[in-house]
């Protein structure tokens, strides 16, 4: 077993993680970890971009307003205001990096999204994760103080009450090494959890492999933080429907630039159930394409930009145009075929201002984290948004705090793997993996039920049984340690989404379809209590 030590951890490199890494002084000495290649995340897959107020007709108060109205009135108001009023500033931190963002003659051009009242997305072209994403990295290489690891899984956090030292401080993580098959020990003064969201919990997701499987969730949650909201898991409404195709985004842009939903008979829908039409916010596209796949029994929708000049189309979207084109789909002169899928975890490890949890010394920031931005459904490209300012805002309050204090490390035992030896059957791993997220997506998806819910906690009851003590008898990997994780986040989801009897944004039921005139987050703390609390 190695033993490393440094003054801040940080799990996962994607916008939040490296942002935080690159925010932080650099006398303090950082490592970052990244479960695959640095770039495997979500954040490389962000298509249409970032919300910020940059038009001279558009203003802070509108951001607010319509971050709040597509929240359902669950948003947090201190989150909001905090987060939109420091994204202008945030999004020059990214240009002064080195983010190339689409400019239209001498300014940057804004496109369009659902459920904003202003232009204010700054995109590059149809691939905006990926340029910051390759920007954050080149930097964080550049930095003398930043070591990065690729290939490592973090398998839990080590606190002080796990090691019966008294108060709850986070001071570090098992980790395992993909390439020595070993569990390592990396101590730090400081922890952030960003490792990305829970969705791959659904069967269908726009992430990609190797992302948002909630293990920064599920870690937290173990360690005893509070975790809140887990049912308003957001379900894009439009991923390309093709069966040689795995979780590509059609990104929203499409629609904000004139993209028109479509039955396969060619009719238009949308502006029968919202007077938004395309531009509505998701959770309400998402429902109503769920609802009209329902009603004539199709197994997509239509998504139909053809209409615009194809020069336009090609400048604007060119990922999207080359890979639709590598399937036999010329976007240009046919329409797209899309269905809903599992996009984003609105909910997350509960922290402050600053992305401080409920343990001293460790932090969460990004899409593992539930900061009360998003309410009861994000709106479209907050979430890059919220990555850059609370990773930030943790990094400028471990500063401090670290300037504070001096942490000396205790004895902290290596992992222990004398009670258990190597897998005999990796297909329990693969068949429990398939069951969950199968099982959570009929019964836990866009629709819910009392019935259902119930049927999906029996259900998570005996996986997360059978997982356990495969867990207890076994040498962990990459899989395993994902679905122990996954197993939990979805326990977590049933659990909110059973608190919540009554419907508001991404969160359905038809046994309560209305919303309840009580204002409340669906707060679990891990002694297993659930207990309303005013937002
Ligand atoms: P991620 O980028 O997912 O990074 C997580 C990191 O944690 C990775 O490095 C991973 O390796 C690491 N990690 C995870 N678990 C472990 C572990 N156990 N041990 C070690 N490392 C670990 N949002 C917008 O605002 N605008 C958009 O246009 C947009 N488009 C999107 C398009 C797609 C297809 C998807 C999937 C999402 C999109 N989103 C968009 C959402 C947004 O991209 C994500 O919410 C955001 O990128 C999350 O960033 P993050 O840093 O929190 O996590
Ligand atoms: C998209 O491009 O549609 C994704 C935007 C987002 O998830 O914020």
């Amino acid at each position: 077993m190695a033993r490393f030590e440094s003054d801040v951890l940080i799990i996962g490199s994607g916008a939040a993680g490296l942002t935080a890494a690159l925010n932080l002084p650099s006398h303090l000495r950082v490592q970052v970890l990244s479960k695959g290649k640095l770039e495997q995340g979500a954040t490389w897959y962000a298509q249409g971009g970032i919300a910020g107020v940059f038009s001279d007709e558009d203003r802070s108060e509108n951001h607010i307003q319509d971050t709040l109205v597509a929240g359902a009135q669950l948003s947090h108001h201190d989150s909001v205001e905090h987060t939109v009023k420091d994204g202008p500033k945030s999004i020059q931190w990214l240009i002064n990096q080195g983010v190339p963002f689409t400019k239209e003659d001498d300014h940057y051009h804004l496109t369009q999204e659902g459920g904003h009242s202003h232009r204010r997305i700054l995109h590059s072209a149809d691939a905006t994760g990926q340029a910051i994403q390759q920007t954050l990295i080149q930097q964080a290489k550049a930095a003398s103080n930043i070591e990065l690891f690729e290939d490592r899984i973090a398998v839990d956090l080590i606190t002080r009450r796990k090691l019966g030292l008294g108060k709850n401080a986070c001071i570090g993580a098992y980790i395992h090494n993909q390439a020595t098959g070993q569990v390592d020990l990396f101590l730090a003064k400081s922890v952030i959890l960003a490792t990305g969201g829970a969705s791959k919990a659904y069967l269908y997701t726009t992430n990609p492999d190797g992302a948002a499987s909630g293990d920064g969730i599920a870690m937290a949650w173990r360690a005893g933080c509070r975790v809140a909201n887990m049912e308003f898991n957001q379900f894009h409404p439009t991923c390309l429907y093709h069966p040689k195709a795995k979780a590509f985004l059609i990104s929203e842009a499409v629609r904000g630039e004139g993209g028109l939903l479509k039955l396969p008979d060619g009719s238009r829908f949308m502006h029968l159930f919202d007077e938004r039409a395309e531009l509505a916010p998701r959770d309400i596209v998402a429902r109503t394409i769920d609802h009209e796949m329902k009603r004539i029994g199709c197994e997509y929708v239509h998504l139909d930009i053809s209409h615009k000049p194809a020069e336009f189309i090609k400048e604007h979207f060119p990922t999207i145009y080359s890979r639709c084109l590598e399937l036999g789909i010329d976007i240009t002169k046919e329409p797209i075929p899309v269905v809903p899928a599992a996009h984003y975890t609105c909910g997350g490890v509960m922290t402050d201002i600053d992305g401080k949890t409920d343990i001293d010394g460790l932090y969460a920031v990004g899409e593992t984290s539930f900061t009360g931005l998003h309410g009861a459904n994000r709106l479209a490209s907050n979430s890059l948004l919220e990555c850059v300012v609370y990773g930030s805002s943790a990094a400028k309050r471990i500063a401090e705090e670290l300037a504070k204090s001096e942490i000396i490390f205790p004895d902290v035992p290596a992992w222990d793997e004398t009670q258990v030896t190597d897998s005999d059957e990796d297909v329990v791993i693969s068949h429990n993996w398939d069951e969950l997220r199968r099982f959570m997506w009929d019964y836990v998806g866009i629709v819910r039920s009392d019935k259902r819910l119930e049927r999906a906690q029996h259900r998570v009851e005996l996986l997360k049984k059978e997982i356990n003590d495969y867990y207890s008898n076994y040498k962990v990997g990459k899989y395993l340690i994902e679905l122990r994780n996954l197993v939990t986040v979805a326990e977590l989801i049933i659990r909110c989404a059973m608190a919540r009897t009554e419907s508001r944004g991404l969160h359905y039921t038809i046994d309560y379809p209305e919303s309840s005139p009580d204002l409340y987050d669906t707060v679990l703390v891990p002694e297993n209590y659930i207990w309303p609390v005013s937002s």
